[in-house]
C-alpha cells in the first residue's frame, strides 16, 4: 500500500519534470526564433512605413519608422544565441555560417545600424532627397545579410 503510494508520487514527479524540462528547452528554442522572426515581418513594415514617409516628407512619420530601425539593430544580434539555427523542426533560416563567423554577421548588422543612423541625421536636417538615397543603402543592407546569412 505504502510502497504503491511513494511509486505513484514518484512517477508523477517524475511527468512533471519531464514537462517542465521540456517546456523550457522545447520553448525557449521556438520563442526566440518567432520572436525575431516577428520582428524581422515587423522591420520590413517599418521598411515601408520610413519609404512611403520620406517620400511624404512626413519627418514625424518617417522619424517614427528609423527610430524602431535604430532600436531593432541594437538588439538583433542578441536575438541569436547560440543553437538556434534553422532545424528541421523550429521553422528557422538562420544560417549556421552566423555562428562560425559572428563577427562577420554583427558587422553586416552594424552596416544596417550606421545606415539607419544616417537617415536619422538626415531627416533632422531635413534632406529628404539624401534620406531616400540612405533609404536605399539601408534596403541593401537587409538583403546583403540576408544572401550572407540566411537560407
Ligand atoms: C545582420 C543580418 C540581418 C540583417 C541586417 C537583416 N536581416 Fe532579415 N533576417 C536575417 C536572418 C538570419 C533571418 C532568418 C531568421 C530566422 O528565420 O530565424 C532573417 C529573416 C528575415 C525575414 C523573415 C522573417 C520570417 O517571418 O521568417 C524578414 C521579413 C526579414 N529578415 C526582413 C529584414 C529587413 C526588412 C531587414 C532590413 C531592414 C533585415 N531583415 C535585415 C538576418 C538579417
Amino acid at each position: 500500500m505504502k510502497k504503491s503510494r511513494i511509486l505513484k508520487s514518484w512517477i508523477i514527479t517524475f511527468i512533471l519534470n519531464l514537462t517542465f524540462l521540456s517546456w523550457s528547452v522545447f520553448g525557449s528554442g521556438l520563442s526566440v526564433v518567432e520572436d525575431r522572426q516577428a520582428k524581422f515581418k515587423e522591420s520590413k513594415r517599418e521598411m515601408r512605413a520610413l519609404r512611403d514617409s520620406i517620400k511624404k516628407q512626413d519627418k514625424n512619420e518617417a522619424l517614427h519608422a528609423v527610430d524602431f530601425h535604430i532600436a531593432w539593430s541594437q538588439k538583433l544580434p542578441t536575438m541569436f544565441p547560440q543553437g538556434s539555427e534553422a532545424s528541421v523542426s523550429n521553422g528557422s533560416d538562420a544560417s549556421g555560417d552566423i555562428w562560425e563567423n559572428f563577427a562577420r554577421f554583427e558587422r553586416l548588422n552594424l552596416d544596417y545600424q550606421k545606415a539607419a543612423l544616417m537617415v536619422r541625421n538626415e531627416l533632422d536636417q531635413s534632406d529628404y532627397d539624401a534620406a531616400m538615397r540612405t533609404f536605399f543603402k539601408m534596403a541593401r543592407s537587409c538583403k546583403v545579410c540576408h544572401e550572407n546569412f540566411r537560407n
